[in-house]
């Protein structure tokens, strides 16, 4: 408590001395509430001359809001939520969460690892999704570091316990949003663990580039760098092929609209996920950070293009938004209202040795860095 209070007049001071800070990005934080068990949960809102805002909560380390400008530099929040913590503690749904342990799914929750089998929690039918049951989108994290200058950023922490959901070890992960004067809001997860373990984190913000509440974002335009993906059952774990995308719907190398090839019925993978909602091989192993996807909406003008160095991207086209979650502004979020990108390790890579290794030990760094860049009609989002 007391570490709280000082590191909160710490940064009430460096607000008030910067001398240049009507020019650069700023950082204030706040109280958005308390979680079920009472534990506060702060909100930082980053700020940049052009506008750009992104709020970042304490619960599960989301991105709670983005703003970004339009072709006319009009304003629009271009992510799904909700606006009071109320809405995220009654009906969470992975809004602007940070995912993990290990994003995306592990078959039947269970995982070896140097000749043991770990059983995690069970939270999506026979499997376990983005950490189980209480994943790190539950939990609640800590304010570490608040900065502000060329670029604003936040740090928060979770320590999260040997046996946590299943998953050995005690794990510290934390993750900085950091938003720059050159429109790039760059999200840096950083984990490191005392015992063997597994790690796998990303971010699972629901993107509506005409602003959420708007409608579809099937005429988006999308691209992804990737010449196959890793096809899944029924329950949605990869069966162990790697599949070409060429001559399928899965083909975003050239960029075409989210729905132009998204009900066509030949393809089981489509019916599967009721929509997108699989991993695309960007490479097969870690890489130098490369865009790993460019989004575009010809109707306000606004691009997105995501960087990261992680091998896979999960994309899902919001299949399973159906109409009875009502986010910000009262609006009724409906399938396909938003799309998900996820730049991750391939799903279930513990169960499947060729596609790469999840492994962290101690004295090793997990990294993953995403970058989200935004511009208009082309312009800054290269
Ligand atoms: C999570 C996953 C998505 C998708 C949905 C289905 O959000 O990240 O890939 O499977 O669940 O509800």
């Amino acid at each position: 408590m007391k570490h709280a209070v000082l590191l909160g007049s710490l940064f009430m001071a460096t607000t008030a001395m910067l001398p240049f800070a009507s020019m650069a990005a700023q950082a204030t934080r706040a109280s958005f509430g308390h979680a079920a068990d009472g534990q506060n949960i702060d909100i930082v809102t980053l700020t940049n001359s052009h506008g750009m805002r992104a709020r970042v909560m304490t619960y599960g380390a989301s991105l709670q809001s983005l703003l970004v400008p339009d072709r006319n530099g009009k304003l629009a929040d271009v992510v799904l939520g909700y606006d009071t913590l109320q809405g995220y503690l009654d009906r969470r749904q992975y809004f602007g969460a940070t995912v993990g342990r290990y994003a995306n799914r592990i078959a039947h929750g269970t995982f070896p690892l140097d000749g043991k089998a770990y059983h995690l929690t069970l939270n999506d039918g026979p499997n376990s999704l983005h950490g189980g049951v209480k994943g790190l989108d539950m939990q609640v994290w800590k304010v570490v570091d608040v900065k502000q200058g060329a670029v604003a950023s936040v740090t928060m922490q979770y320590s999260s316990p040997d046996g946590d959901q299943g998953y050995p070890g005690n794990v510290t992960i934390k993750a900085t949003y950091a938003l720059s004067d050159d429109n790039q809001l760059k999200i840096a997860y950083v984990a490191t663990t005392d015992k063997p373990t597994i790690v796998n984190l990303s971010n699972h913000t629901y993107w509506n580039l005409g602003g959420e509440g708007s409608g579809t974002v099937m005429d988006h335009l999308l691209m992804i760098p990737g010449d196959a993906i890793t096809p899944v059952d029924a329950t949605s774990i990869p069966n162990g092929q790697v599949v070409p995308v060429a001559g399928t719907p899965y083909d975003f190398r050239m960029a075409k609209p989210i729905g132009r090839d998204i009900r066509d019925g030949r393809s089981q993978q489509l019916l599967f996920g009721h929509g997108y909602d699989m991993n695309w091989v960007i490479s097969r192993k870690e890489a130098e950070a490369r865009v790993v996807a460019r989004v575009e909406d010809p109707r306000s003008g606004r691009v997105m293009t995501l960087w990261s160095s992680k091998p896979g991207l999960q994309f899902y086209s919001g299949n399973f938004l159906d109409g009875t979650t009502v986010g910000k502004d009262h609006h009724i979020y409906r399938q396909g209202d938003a799309f998900v990108l996820e730049p991750q390790l391939f799903p279930d890579t513990p169960n499947h040795p060729d596609f790469g290794s999840a492994r962290l030990a101690p004295g090793e760094t997990y990294r993953n860095t995403i970058i989200y860049r935004f511009g208009v009609d082309g312009a800054m989002a290269k």
